[in-house]
């Protein structure tokens, strides 16, 4: 049943940013989403407010143990002028996985979906319509109890707040250099890394720092244990073309179940093409790249969509994909989701809201 989201409307309107220089997660809207968690009251007060900075004690637990948990989801705005969200339920369901995993208690899913699409409405004059672009949502809770005892917190917040978005990366659909991790790694099974929790990206920072200096714009992710089978790459899920099956890396614990991994598996199989998911290892696509068969590969993730791999270096081997060209099936993936996703491609697959 709908809940009552009180609404307290903004007063001091802010300038909206040219669509052409957006970048990623720079700009904010004018309101944002709250709701207060605590032992006794269990979730409550549901509202929209201006967006504004919070203040939290600095003994508030997200700061010492990192119990939070985040998603991202994207509104687009239709060249007929309605509002589309993308799988939003997808979002809401894992949310509650990664709480779970976090020892944070369960949202309920129908009030963060209304409070999402309430939120929308109030600063949808903030959806950019230029190609490529759209209203990137970000929900998240965060532990705001005052305890230094390592114990579960008995207070939270759930906040969404918006940020009108262009390419996440520079390159755009320019396929990218990546740089094979072999010393560190992102997640361990039974660790975190199958929730959307903060300390899975602060883990990779260094690694990605490093591999940038070295002129790789994103790091492939091999596993905690053995360094031999291929997780992640960057923040994404991760797939490759070989010899006209698509394989990507099965979910294994350590490895995020992509909502956008999980719509190119589907896309994919409605157009009759393979693809498997099963471990993968380094040592295997090296194998398909020397003997020819390697035909593709790109991340997938809410924020790039899809991002071309044009290139990897393992343990000082270079691997070069295509000629550093993005493959057909990459783009038409590409083209067909993002036109699902903003409208332009009647939506066969009932996942647009
Ligand atoms: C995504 O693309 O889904 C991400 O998680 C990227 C985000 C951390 C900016």
């Amino acid at each position: 049943m709908a809940q009552t989201i009180d609404i307290t409307l903004t007063t001091n309107k802010k300038e909206k940013p040219p669509e052409n220089k957006l970048g990623f997660g720079i700009y904010y809207t004018d309101h944002m989403f709250i709701l207060d968690y605590s032992v006794e009251k269990g979730w409550y007060d549901p509202r929209i407010v201006p967006y504004q900075p919070i203040t939290l004690d600095p003994a508030a637990k997200v700061f010492h143990y990192g119990q939070t948990i985040f998603e991202g989801l994207k509104a687009y705005r239709t060249k007929d002028g309605r509002i589309q969200l993308f799988r939003p339920q997808k979002n809401f369901e894992r949310l509650n996985r990664s709480n779970a995993r976090l020892s944070i208690p369960d949202v309920d899913g129908e009030l963060a979906l209304q409070a999402l699409q309430e939120l929308v409405r109030v600063d949808q004059d903030w959806i950019p319509s230029a190609p490529g672009t759209s209203l990137y949502l970000r929900p998240f809770v965060i532990a705001t109890q005052a305890a230094l005892g390592v114990a579960p917190s008995t207070e939270y917040k759930f906040m969404i707040i918006m940020s009108p978005v262009g390419a996440y990366y520079a390159e755009g659909m320019n396929p990218v250099k990546i740089y094979v991790e072999s010393d560190h790694v992102r997640a361990v099974k039974g660790g975190v890394g199958e929730a959307k929790t903060a300390g899975n990206y602060a883990a990779g920072l260094n690694a990605q720092q490093a591999a940038s200096e070295k002129g790789y714009s994103q790091i492939l992710w091999l596993d905690g244990v053995q360094r031999k089978y291929i997780e992640e790459v960057g923040s994404m899920n991760v797939f490759f073309k070989i010899d006209g099956t698509v394989y990507t890396p099965s979910l294994n614990g350590s490895i995020l179940a992509g909502i956008t991994r999980d719509s190119i598996i589907h896309m994919l199989k409605s157009w009759d093409i393979p693809v498997v998911e099963r471990p993968i290892t380094i040592e295997e696509l090296y194998e398909a790249g020397a003997n020819g068969t390697l035909e593709e590969a790109f991340g997938t993730g809410t924020a790039a969509v899809i991002s071309p791999i044009g290139e990897m270096n393992w343990q000082d081997k270079p691997l070069v994909i295509r000629d550093g060209s993005t493959g057909e099936l990459t783009a038409k993936l590409y083209d067909t989701l993002t036109g699902i996703q903003n409208g332009d491609i009647e939506d066969p697959y009932g996942w647009t809201v």
